[in-house]
């Protein structure tokens, strides 16, 4: 059992702050997890008789597990379909369970569950540690056994458990708190279920935590939104506190800066290429929040991109670190199995055009990375062989405002 590794891991990243994807070290999520997940791009809409092809309902869900299926995005690793906030009836049903709204989810939860299986694809559904949702509807708080029956009766694969209305976050972190109990509903529902087992349940905790009185700085700053303002706020964060969550993320637990927004609104294509260069060197969770249904060639091209999920995914399961930092460029690498290293420049100037970053090969892997020689391939923004340099070579790297060259550099 996992248990006490588990909620250390969950109060560490609560302690920093962070916002952390958490799953149970059960043999899944060995890897960061990988799907999509409404709420960035659908948010809470609720008005199906205006906005049909948009409002959380079982039609939004099952059209994007259509499409997951169709057009290679379940073969690409995005398994899950995830429903966020706002899925519920205003109250639980007589017995006190929870129970989706009639209107939008006529079909129920567990039809909508087999028939995102149907496709090959798990379901994903959200619930709050707190009395009520982010977005006002029922809480889990005094219910945490009887929702995972109810979640695992549905076929549920995966939770999103979030923190709002949840008290203090002593309340919650210190021993007999939500989460700790909440871990003991994974297992019940794992029994209780009728599907079986195959290692298909996880808690995960993709989002900040709104604890009433923590050291965060803003719900602005965690959630990310669709700007490359929010992506930056993301990314100079988890630099800042690389030195603490680093070193807790590994198979069964993650941190997660939050969704995958590319294909939506505010990201140019440089901007792009660096969410997803950099969500692979943070080994963060691959969660789209965008409209699969309408997304252009380069975003699909990008999300799809076979040799960024390798990185994301790499079975090493070590988080990638910024090495260095300049007034214009950032240098991050992350150990890869088979010794080999990813390597992302970023550059960080928001005016003129592109310009070269020049480092020494010294610099990666602790002088490792390239000695005596290394082959350095270009994953993004296209992919190229750079050839083989030795351990005295130099590499200059030109970066697009805005944007990252991610590098595989493989140990000759
Ligand atoms: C939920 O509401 C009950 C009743 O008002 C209260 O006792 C409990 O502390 C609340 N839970 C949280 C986590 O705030
Ligand atoms: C960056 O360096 C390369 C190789 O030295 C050179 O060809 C290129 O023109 C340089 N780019 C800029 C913007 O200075």
């Amino acid at each position: 059992m996992a248990a006490g590794r588990w909620v250390l891991r969950w109060a560490l990243a609560a302690a920093a702050a962070v916002a952390a994807t958490l799953a149970l070290d059960n043999g899944l999520a060995r890897t960061p997890p990988m799907g999509w997940l409404h709420w960035e791009r659908f948010l809470c809409r609720t008005d199906c008789a205006t906005d049909p092809h948009s409002c959380v309902s079982e039609r939004l869900f099952a059209e994007m597990a259509d499409v997951m299926a169709a057009e290679g995005w379940r073969e690409a690793g995005y398994e899950y379909v995830c429903i966020d906030d706002c899925w519920m009836a205003p109250r639980r049903d007589e017995s006190g369970r929870l129970q989706a709204d009639p209107k939008r989810f006529p079909s129920g939860i567990r039809r909508l569950a087999d028939y995102v299986h149907s496709k090959g694809l798990k379901l994903g559904i959200y619930s709050d540690v707190g009395n009520k949702t982010c977005a006002g509807f029922p809480g889990s708080y005094d219910h945490y056994e009887l929702d995972a029956q109810t979640f695992a009766s549905w076929g549920v694969d995966l939770l999103k458990f979030d923190g709002c209305n949840s008290g203090s976050l002593e309340l919650l972190a210190e021993g007999r708190g939500g989460p700790e109990r909440a871990l003991r509903w994974e297992y019940s529902a794992e029994s209780s279920s009728s599907r079986p087992r195959v290692g298909s349940r996880e808690l995960l905790f993709p989002r900040a935590y709104s604890f009433k009185g923590f050291a965060y700085k803003s719900r602005n700053f965690f959630d990310v939104y669709d700007s490359w303002r929010s992506i930056k706020s993301i990314l100079d964060w988890t630099a800042l506190h690389q030195d603490s969550i680093v070193k807790i993320a590994g198979p069964g637990g993650w941190n997660d800066p939050d969704m995958l927004v590319i294909g939506n609104f505010g990201l140019s294509w440089d901007q792009s290429v660096t969410q997803m260069a950099m969500w692979a060197i943070m080994a963060a969770p691959l969660f789209m929040s965008n409209d699969l249904r309408h997304l252009r060639p380069e975003a699909k091209w990008l999300l799809q991109n076979k040799e960024v999920i390798a990185i994301n995914q790499d079975p090493l399961g070590k988080q990638g670190y910024q090495i260095t930092k300049d007034k214009n460029f950032e240098l991050w690498e992350r150990p890869l199995s088979g010794r080999a290293y990813a390597v992302a420049v970023l550059n960080n100037q928001e005016i003129g055009g592109p310009q070269n970053f020049t480092f020494s090969l010294t610099f990666l892997g602790n002088g490792l990375a390239c000695n005596p020689a290394c082959s350095i391939r270009q994953v993004l923004p296209a992919s190229r062989d750079w050839g083989v340099y030795s351990w005295v070579s130099s590499l200059s790297v030109e970066v697009n405002p805005t944007g990252t060259v991610l590098l595989k550099v493989a140990v000759l």
